[in-house]
């Protein structure tokens, strides 16, 4: 695995990019205080920025070592900061990462989330030389099931009361690409499984 750790990538609509504390306000308004975002998520929405702060504190202290992904995820036409995607597992070892996403409700229902995991799994295969890239989320949560299906993950099924969240203990939907399929999409093939 090569620690090359979070650079900049850039999408049609998006730039990815490490985060700052200065995103705090952007961050705050647009996804972390919003109960609706956080419904399927583990952790309760923020209070207030000041909370959002510290946590982006520790999130850019860890940027150094190279093995941590975290990208803000900003809207280029305007500049703002909408949500983020991020490596919330790294088994290094097998050159394996499961993969996290919020983003702002305002932003929601325009394929950006695809558009943006698009670009993290060919960063992670290509530049950091990872074999599998893995998701879960709620069965109660399909649409984040449907971006992992533009994003050509393949659902390797369910894992009954195997995650927690606001909404209690819950049953995980996992999905997942391969390098090898990876590799066959970057010949040509289709990127969305179905
Ligand atoms: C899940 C999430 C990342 C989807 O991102 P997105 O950029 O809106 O994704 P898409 O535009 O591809 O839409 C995905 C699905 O969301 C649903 N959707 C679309 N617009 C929507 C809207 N305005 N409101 C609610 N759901 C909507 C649709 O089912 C859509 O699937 P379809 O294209 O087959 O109809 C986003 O809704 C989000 O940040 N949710 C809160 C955090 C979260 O749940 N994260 C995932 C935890 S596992």
């Amino acid at each position: 695995m090569n620690k090359t750790g979070t650079r900049v990538i850039e999408t049609e609509r998006l730039i990815l990019r490490p985060l700052t504390v200065d995103d705090a306000e952007d961050m705050y308004r647009n996804w972390a205080s919003d109960p609706e975002v956080t419904k399927y998520l583990t952790w309760p929405p923020h209070p207030d920025a000041e909370l959002t702060r510290a946590l982006l504190k520790d999130w850019v202290s860890r940027y150094e070592a190279g093995n941590f992904f975290n990208w803000a995820i900003v809207w280029k036409e305007t500049g703002e900061v909408i949500g983020n995607i991020s490596v919330v597992s790294l088994t290094e070892q097998i050159g394996a990462a499961e993969i996290g996403y919020c983003m702002g409700r305002r932003f929601w229902g325009q394929g950006i989330m695809p558009e943006a995991l698009l670009a993290v799994e060919d960063y992670l295969f290509e530049t950091v030389g990872l074999l599998r890239i893995c998701a879960g989320h709620d069965v109660n949560n399909p649409k984040s099931g449907r971006v992992m299906d533009k994003a050509g993950m393949t659902r390797e099924g369910v894992l009954r009361q195997s995650g927690k969240n606001n909404q209690g203990i819950v049953d995980v939907e996992i999905h997942s690409i391969l390098r090898s399929e990876w590799e066959e999409r970057r010949k040509g093939g289709s990127r969305e499984s179905r």
